[in-house]
């Protein structure tokens, strides 16, 4: 496990998209895993700029991501598609139909699940798996638990995750009480995991990374059981 450790922020976003970039440059299809929250879009931002440079083409590129909120169709405002489109896949030459999100509105939420990992395994897993955290440990929307699920599954979101995340809503009663996400086995499947933390928030949590241990109670520990992973954390982050 490699442990970069930026300056600040906009070190982290340049330094997680030039991993990104060369994987680009060096294997113009390949097939990136992708993570939403505040913490990935410095990164997203820096790839928009690289494409825009003309150093690097999303044309053959393909990306899944590890979650949706149950509930909200792609075009409303929180969902994980909308992100996606906004930050990085409607300023790209990215074909969208090789872009895949779970459908957080669909009928039969298993046939749903089962299909996505089949999506994943069609695709052969990601090159590059980027991951964010949250702050109890969750990755994706795998919550700390005694058992993680490891295929894509539904997931109850837990009280503080419904709480953090309350801040991208209008109010806390309007944050989606589930999620499809990618389980623990499907994220390990990728050939290098790229996990980012940024800020205060993130430093409790981050101290897990500096022991030998792993636990189901910090879903993003099991990352450690991974042959090929950087952990790239601000100054704030691994203080
Ligand atoms: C959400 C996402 C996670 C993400 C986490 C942290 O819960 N499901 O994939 O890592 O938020 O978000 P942030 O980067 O905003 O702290």
């Amino acid at each position: 496990m490699e442990i970069i450790v930026s300056k600040n922020y906009d070190e982290l976003s340049k330094k997680a998209a030039s991993f990104v970039i060369d994987l680009i440059k060096e294997k113009p299809d390949s097939v990136l895993g992708l993570a939403t929250g505040g913490t990935p879009e410095g990164m997203y931002a820096e790839l928009v700029k690289a494409y825009e440079a003309g150093k690097i083409s999303f044309k053959d590129v393909r990306t899944y991501n590890l979650d949706e909120y149950i509930g909200l169709d792609g075009n409303h405002e929180q969902s994980y598609r909308h992100f996606m489109n906004k930050q990085l896949f409607d300023h790209v030459d990215i074909d969208k139909n090789n872009t895949y999100v779970p459908n957080g509105k669909a009928e039969d939420l298993e046939a749903e699940c089962e299909n996505y990992e089949k999506i994943l395994k069609d695709l052969s897993y990601a090159d590059i798996q980027i991951l964010g955290i949250g702050t109890n440990g969750h990755i994706g929307f795998n919550e700390p638990a005694e058992e993680l699920i490891l295929p894509t599954h539904v997931e109850p979101l837990v009280e503080a995750t419904i709480e953090a995340n309350s801040r991208y809503f209008d109010s806390k009663d309007e944050v989606p009480k589930e999620a499809i996400s990618m389980g623990i086995g499907s994220i390990l499947k990728a050939k290098h995991i790229i996990l980012l933390a940024s800020g205060p928030s993130k430093n409790e949590i981050m101290k897990y990374f500096n022991n030998d241990k792993i636990s189901t109670n910090i879903p993003a520990s099991l990352i450690k059981l991974h042959p090929n992973v950087t952990i790239i954390m601000d100054e704030e982050a691994a203080k």
